[in-house]
């Protein structure tokens, strides 16, 4: 198949990265006084992650850290997603900062910048330290303070070197899988609980954006949130009303107070007894001025009524998360974002990829359909900006295979290669093909 991105052309300023977090890539979960984070905790528990590893080791990019930016700056991008783990930094989420784990981010963003990549950085990638959970964690409302306390920390050290800041990544995925599903750390099971931590999450990134913006940071602020168009199975009222439930839990809740300083009442209406507590003046804290808003599209989702859908119907590739090849989604989600949220600033592809069973062979990884992966929703975005939206960045998850969560190492998302007993990096065939299209983006700027 021929290449739909051939013939098009990015403007010059366009960001181009790869993004990685913490948790997934630094290993060294033990060193140099870091904390314990829910994640380290989770991976404890029987059953939690299905091939029962973790993440003290994972790609080792504590230690690799360097090679890890050569790699990256040799693709040819101008940006790097990163996080910084919380409990490396403040061990205990409270009182006294890790030297050492700032020394470490310190060394990280000036390696960057020697490199010529930008930095942009996430407070909050998942690892919440263990002692703030012990305390109630998110659920706690106390939390929101301490996140912000770590806010102003992280951007008195290194905010005047960042290109820019997010508060949270995902605050759907913390909620919904880690306090409802319970598959994620910390491995809660309570629907109430879920929705106080959304709530939670919401307050504290807007309580940090105003103390940020009042001690005058200069990067950029914003906040990640996973988004996909909903669709209904079939036309039938009820899928439709199932659809529009679903996408009022997973993106008008966080948009609408985002946006609109108030929660989709649809959505609070159905939520009975688990409607989160809330405090006089709390979304107005919560409806603080983006610089830009993230977003990570992976696939669209389909509602039925009867739970009866299935991925296999849709009659499309796959890719080894089960997830449906859609990259029209992407067009259609940042038009639906820009009509029905006039008020959102620029919006950036923060995470987009694919996991494909990937396999090494005479030093190379052939692997054609994350390729097209990338090809196809890179010209889904450029569909977008023709149809007038404003899109800013476009970042590749994941730079590394890396620790996916529950799945453990067992599924592929980097475009290089990781031989996780030698920690040897090969890049793909997809990191090729990216470096390729990255020069002749610059050749035609
Ligand atoms: C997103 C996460 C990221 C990675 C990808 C596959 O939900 O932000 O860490 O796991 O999915």
């Amino acid at each position: 198949m021929s290449d739909p991105t051939a013939d098009l052309r990015f403007p010059a300023d366009f960001v181009w990265g790869v993004s990685t977090s913490a948790f997934q890539i630094e290993g060294a979960a033990q060193a140099d006084g870091k904390g314990e984070s829910v994640w380290d905790r989770f991976c404890q528990q029987p059953g939690a992650i299905a091939d029962a590893s973790n993440g003290l080791v994972a790609c080792e990019h504590y230690q690799r850290w360097a090679e890890d930016l050569d790699l990256i700056a040799s693709l040819g991008v101008n940006a790097y997603r990163f996080s910084v783990s919380w409990p490396r930094v403040q061990p205990t989420g409270q009182g006294e900062w890790n030297r050492a784990g700032l020394a470490f981010y310190d060394r990280l963003v000036d390696g960057m910048l020697a490199r010529g990549l930008q930095p942009h950085l996430t407070l909050n990638h998942w690892d919440l330290p263990q002692a703030l959970q012990e305390q109630g964690g998110w659920a706690n409302r106390a939390t929101v303070d301490r996140f912000v306390d770590y806010a102003l920390a992280i951007e008195r050290r290194l905010g005047d070197r960042l290109a820019s800041l997010v508060t949270h990544n995902e605050p759907w995925v913390m909620a919904e899988l880690g306090h409802h599903q319970g598959i994620f750390a910390p491995g809660v099971k309570d629907r109430a609980t879920a929705m106080q931590v959304s709530h939670h999450l919401l307050l504290s990134h807007g309580r940090a954006l105003k103390a940020l913006r009042a001690h005058g940071a200069k990067a950029k602020l914003g906040i990640v949130l996973n988004l996909a168009p909903m669709h209904p199975a079939t036309p039938s009222p009820a899928d439709r009303a199932k659809a529009q439930l679903e996408d009022g839990l997973l993106a008008r809740w966080y948009l609408d107070p985002l946006c609109r300083g108030r929660y989709p009442a649809d959505v609070w209406a159905s939520l009975g007894d688990a409607v989160p507590q809330m405090a006089e003046g709390d979304l107005a804290e919560i409806q603080q001025p983006l610089d830009f808003l993230g977003v990570n599209y992976y696939s669209r989702t389909v509602q039925s009524a009867d739970g009866s859908w299935s991925n296999q119907q849709s009659g499309r590739e796959l890719t080894d998360m089960g997830w449906e090849i859609y990259p029209e989604g992407l067009t259609e989600l940042l038009l639906r974002l820009q009509r029905d949220y006039p008020q959102l600033p620029s919006l950036w592809i923060t995470e987009n990829g694919g996991a494909f069973p990937d396999e090494l062979k005479d030093g190379r990884v052939a692997d054609e359909a994350r390729t097209r992966y990338l090809q196809q929703h890179i010209a889904a975005v450029h569909e977008a900006m023709q149809e007038g939206v404003r899109v800013g960045a476009y970042m590749v998850w994941s730079l590394l295979d890396n620790f996916e969560w529950a799945f453990g190492y067992s599924k592929r998302f980097g475009i290089v290669h990781v031989d996780y007993a030698t920690q040897q990096r090969t890049p793909k065939d997809s990191a090729r093909w990216y470096q390729q299209f990255l020069q002749q983006q610059k050749k035609k700027a």
